[in-house]
């Protein structure tokens, strides 16, 4: 009975956090997460990994666009703790987007209520543990946003969605790979590359005849994979969000942090065919493999294994250049993606911004525009809340790069809520990129080798780009996106490199305006932990 009453007292909390935050109409979805440290062996040996509900990879997340998503999360772990959503946008409320800039950590035996809402958004997307270098022990798992039943989706009902987590994975405990970070030297290669957790053998069943729609997400630390089945084609039919034009691939390019759906149908004799995952642009190649089994198998596949690109940089140029938006398709909303022209929108402001790796204070660091984050006492969002001086300066990371060595400063950059920006990464290293922003999604508009200029424009793809959350960068290359800066609040850039991300290749975007009404964004929710200089406010007027 005492657990009862504990339950009923939750719910109230609940619904009074609710009845204040959340748009009356949309339905709920309630989450309870235990985070505790478990043993796992995805390569063999024993590890210490993050599990969620004793899961690795987490549970998922299925929700209906604007379903509102409650998610009660316990940390159970010995160190402070918080978990971010990638893709979904927090619209108006990057106090819920749980990055170290935005969000106090939960504290070791405490928990803390997220309120997300899956607004105006459907596609594939994934949550990971953001601080501390967690990710490397697991902690993340797959956010699919369903589209609502009375909009259209370009394609027929797949016989079954299947999640696909890939990355590179170490054996080492993520402390040991944080200390060799924090001491200034950089990890070694990965010892494997896993798919939903398991370095062989994860098995997906198909029947005969029937097309399965496979959502694929880098989930990885340091590189980008290719991914393709034995036997089997897919077609790509979303990214990210966007609906595809649905074109067939034998192999597709997945770069840090990015998301595909692919349909696969089950067309080929009855056997088990090897999906195969293999680094990308590394002179040392690792793969691993799952099994797509039809249900009436007669055992193995004859024949090789589907092989893959390797270095070829210009092959994967290609594969992202051929990857358009479908503008007839509906995306979130019943009308259709190209709607949205977003070619023909005036751009306010040009950001180029540059990565760079170099030493500082003897030790190894990563910087954009010369800048090396470092995470400040007190989370942004909460010191812009309060007003509390002295813990960032808007302006302290320039729009474009400059000469000279990198420093170490907690970086900010001012925007204006509703300019329309363009956003070049320009790549100098000889080391393919990943850049991912928080609360948005942006159109890819181009990308070539060299550096960028202004002539680069007349190369660009006004029409059907995809709008999509993460864009890899080639190595001596550059990338250019256009973004309405249509989202008020407090957004991390970053690098999904994620030793690149932890030694400092991030920075905050301070999309801001005067207005203080809850239509340009909410104020900080009710339930809101506070730390550092924060410590002891409160968190609203009664
Ligand atoms: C969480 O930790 C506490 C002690 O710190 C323990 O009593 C409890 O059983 C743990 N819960 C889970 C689900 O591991
Ligand atoms: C969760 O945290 C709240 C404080 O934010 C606390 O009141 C509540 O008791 C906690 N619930 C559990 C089950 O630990
Ligand atoms: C684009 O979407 C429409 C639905 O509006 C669909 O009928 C068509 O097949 C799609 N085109 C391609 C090339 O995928």
């Amino acid at each position: 009975m005492a657990g009862g009453n504990a339950g009923a007292a939750a719910r109230l909390f609940l619904a009074a956090l609710l009845a204040v935050l959340v748009a009356g109409d949309d339905p709920y979805r309630f989450f309870t997460w235990t985070v505790t440290y478990g043993d796992i062996y995805p390569l063999g040996v024993k590890q210490q990994g993050i599990l969620i509900n004793n899961q690795f990879p987490g549970p998922q997340i299925e929700a209906v666009t604007n379903d509102n998503l409650i998610i009660n999360v316990h940390n159970n772990l010995t160190e402070p703790f918080l978990l971010s959503w990638s893709g979904l946008q927090q619209r108006r409320n990057s106090f819920e987007d749980g990055v170290a800039g935005t969000t106090c950590p939960i504290p070791p035996g405490a928990n803390f209520t997220y309120i997300l809402q899956a607004k105006d958004q459907i596609g594939t997307y994934y949550y990971f543990p953001s601080l501390a270098f967690h990710k490397a022990a697991g902690g993340f798992g797959g956010i699919r946003v369903l589209s609502r039943p009375q909009i259209p989706v370009p394609f027929p009902p797949p016989a079954a969605d299947y999640t696909v987590l890939i990355g590179d994975w170490y054996k080492g405990n993520h402390k040991d790979l944080r200390n060799v970070l924090d001491s200034g030297k950089m990890l070694g290669f990965p010892d494997g590359l896993l798919i939903n957790g398991r370095s062989n053998g994860y098995t997906f069943t198909v029947q005969p005849g029937k097309t399965y729609r496979f959502r694929i997400t880098n989930v990885g630390l340091a590189n980008s994979l290719n991914i393709r089945f034995q036997g089997h084609t897919m077609k790509l039919v979303e990214v990210e969000g966007s609906h595809t034009m649905q074109s067939t691939y034998s192999s597709l390019d997945v770069h840090l942090g990015q998301s595909y759906s692919v349909l696969v149908t089950a067309d080929q004799p009855g056997f088990d065919y090897a999906i195969v995952v293999s680094t990308r642009f590394t002179s040392k190649i690792i793969s691993s493999t799952a099994v797509m089994r039809y249900a009436n198998s007669a055992g193995k596949a004859p024949g090789p294994l589907p092989g893959g690109p390797t270095i070829q940089i210009d092959w994967s140029l290609n594969q992202a250049r051929s990857i358009r938006w479908n503008l007839t398709a509906s995306g979130p909303r019943p009308n259709p993606q190209g709607s949205y022209h977003y070619g023909l929108v005036p751009v306010k402001r040009t950001i180029t911004l540059a990565n760079s790796a170099g030493i500082i204070n003897g030790k190894q660091r990563y910087a954009v525009n010369r800048v090396s984050y470092v995470n400040p006492d007190t989370p942004l969002k909460l010191a812009d809340y309060y007003k509390i001086p002295g813990v960032f300066n808007v302006g302290s990371i320039s729009d474009n790069p400059s000469s000279g060595g990198a420093y170490l400063q907690t970086s900010v950059m001012g925007a204006n809520y509703r300019d329309y920006v363009e956003i070049v990464f320009q790549n100098d290293e000889n080391e393919v990129q990943s850049w991912h922003i928080d609360g948005y999604a942006f159109w890819v508009v181009g990308m070539d080798g060299g550096k960028w200029s202004p002539a680069s424009r007349q190369g660009y793809n006004l029409r059907d780009g995809v709008s999509r959350y993460t864009v890899q960068v080639y190595p001596n290359s550059w990338t250019a996106i256009y973004m309405p800066l249509d989202n008020v609040g407090m957004w991390n850039v970053r690098s999904e490199h994620w030793a690149r991300q932890y030694l400092g290749q991030q920075f905050y975007l301070r999309v801001w305006t005067p207005s203080t009404s809850w239509r340009d964004e909410f104020p900080i929710p009710k339930n809101a932990l506070l730390c550092g200089r924060a410590a002891g406010r409160r968190t609203r007027p009664l």
